[in-house]
């Protein structure tokens, strides 16, 4: 076993993880952060994306001990409380989650666009969700989702 140190969801602390076990395995099977969805754990549906200091990453290819020191934000981190982020709100407000299985990867990828791109064209929003496959075909309604929390959480562009 290995410990490492990180923050996760603005706390620090510290686990002890197996050699080899997955960043996706650390936080479901460890820490119960449920949220991240183990789907096809070969890096192709995006459902196990968190951002890792700030960057969208496939955690059923990440080793938990590379997360030694870095800043981790899940889907559980999103909202204060029982109060939803703009970016969860505008998802729900716009009918992008049908199953929701993909849900929790693409707001977080869509979270760390936001972040960078203040207003996100289709065609931007298209390519940087491109690594998160939404098999209820909800994409019409993402792309609304996140144009609409973009201008909730920066309303001077
Ligand atoms: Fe990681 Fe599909 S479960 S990319
Ligand atoms: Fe079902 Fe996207 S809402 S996979």
């Amino acid at each position: 076993m290995i410990q490492i140190s990180c923050t996760i969801n603005h706390k620090p602390v510290q686990v002890e993880v197996e050699e080899g076990e997955t960043l996706m395995a650390m936080l479901r099977d460890r820490l119960g952060l449920t949220g991240t969805k183990r789907g096809c754990e070969v890096g192709e549906c995006g459902a196990c994306t968190v951002l890792v200091d700030g960057v969208p990453t496939d955690t059923c290819l990440f080793l938990a001990g590379l997360a030694d020191g870095k800043d981790i934000l899940t889907i559980e981190g999103l909202a204060s409380g029982l109060e939803l982020s703009p970016i969860q709100q505008a998802f729900v407000d716009c009918g992008a989650i049908q199953c929701g299985f993909c849900t929790p990867g693409m707001v977080l990828s869509a979270y760390a666009l936001i972040l960078r791109n203040h207003r996100p064209s289709g065609e931007e929003i298209r390519k940087s969700l491109s690594g998160n496959f939404c098999r209820c075909s909800a994409y019409v309604q993402i792309i609304d989702a996140v144009q609409t929390a973009a201008v909730q959480m920066f309303p001077e562009g």
